[in-house]
């Protein structure tokens, strides 16, 4: 079973800017809820209930969400108010929480590769928790990915169709279909034009990534935008017939943008907000 989940949160957030001069992006609320303790939820149902996080400059506030609040917890103690923390309490008893920083911002395949030390040699998530997946009454995106690793014991990436003008925001597969909602990937390209974009299936940001994945990386070139791309390191691993995609059950915001995260919160609100859990 796979234990441990990374979640890359060093980026800087500009398209949230001002809100994120200061603030990490990840602790941008859907409703009540910071971005990142989603992500983290959806990885400890997946049973991966140890949480890397790579973190940067500027990103304090994560660490101290998933820690406990003692002022806080000791003001609250014993009032109605003291049920809003149970849902994030839980979070903490239940998971374990690393932390490294990336020193330099130089992409997502570096920041994967800075989280090496607190992953080991074992297969892993990873959840970039700007990308929000519900899947309301039924397992969760990475839950469902790593049933999928115990059969296939390779790489798995999410993926979604999009409509083709938007392919050059994503990383774009194409393979030979093997079953539901699977194909075998063949090939990988970062943000490609509509017109060079092999398909229309985006990698969206849940990964279930085998440890070889580090070496790739250690000696993958800084690709496009000078960024140490992840999409170039799985293309090897394509290569070998070594990565499925998976087009996943549920829905997925893309909060990294703000229409996006406008839509996830109304979204949250209407579905989530007030029910129990
Ligand atoms: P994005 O490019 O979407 O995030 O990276 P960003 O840079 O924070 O956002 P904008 O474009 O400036 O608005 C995808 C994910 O990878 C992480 C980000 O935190 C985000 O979760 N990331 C990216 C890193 O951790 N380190 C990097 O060097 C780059």
């Amino acid at each position: 079973m796979i234990g441990k989940c990374l979640f890359p949160v060093a980026g800087y957030g500009t398209r949230f800017l001002p809100a994120t001069k200061s603030m990490p992006k990840e602790m941008l609320p859907i409703v009540n809820k910071p971005l990142v303790q989603y992500g983290v939820e959806e990885a400890i149902e997946a049973g991966m209930s140890n949480c890397a996080l790579v973190t940067g400059r500027g990103k304090r506030a994560i660490a101290d969400h998933f820690d406990i609040s003692y002022e806080l917890e000791h003001q609250i103690a014993g009032s109605s108010k003291e049920q809003y923390l149970s849902g994030i309490r839980d979070v903490i008893d239940r998971g374990v929480f690393t932390m490294v920083r990336q020193r330099e911002m130089l992409g997502l395949g570096h920041a994967i590769l800075t989280g090496e030390p607190l992953i080991g040699d074992q297969p892993f998530g990873v959840v970039l928790s700007d990308d929000l997946c519900l899947n309301k009454g039924g397992p969760g995106v990475l839950a469902q990915m790593a049933a999928l690793y115990e059969q296939h014991q390779c790489s798995i990436v999410a993926v979604q169709e999009v409509p083709r003008e938007e392919v050059d925001k994503y990383g774009v597969v194409a393979g030979v279909t093997e079953g539901d909602g699977l194909t075998r990937v063949s090939k990988m390209v970062e943000k490609p034009s509509p017109e060079e974009a092999p398909s229309n299936l985006a990698v969206i940001g849940r990964y279930i990534l085998t440890p070889d994945i580090f070496d790739i990386i250690r000696n993958t070139p800084p690709g496009k935008n000078g960024e140490v791309q992840l999409t170039d390191a799985l293309q090897a691993q394509a290569r070998e017939g070594r990565v499925l995609a998976y087009q996943f059950e549920g829905l997925r915001f893309d909060c990294g943008s703000v229409p996006g995260f406008v839509d996830a919160t109304q979204y949250v609100f209407e579905h989530y907000y007030g029910q129990p859990e």
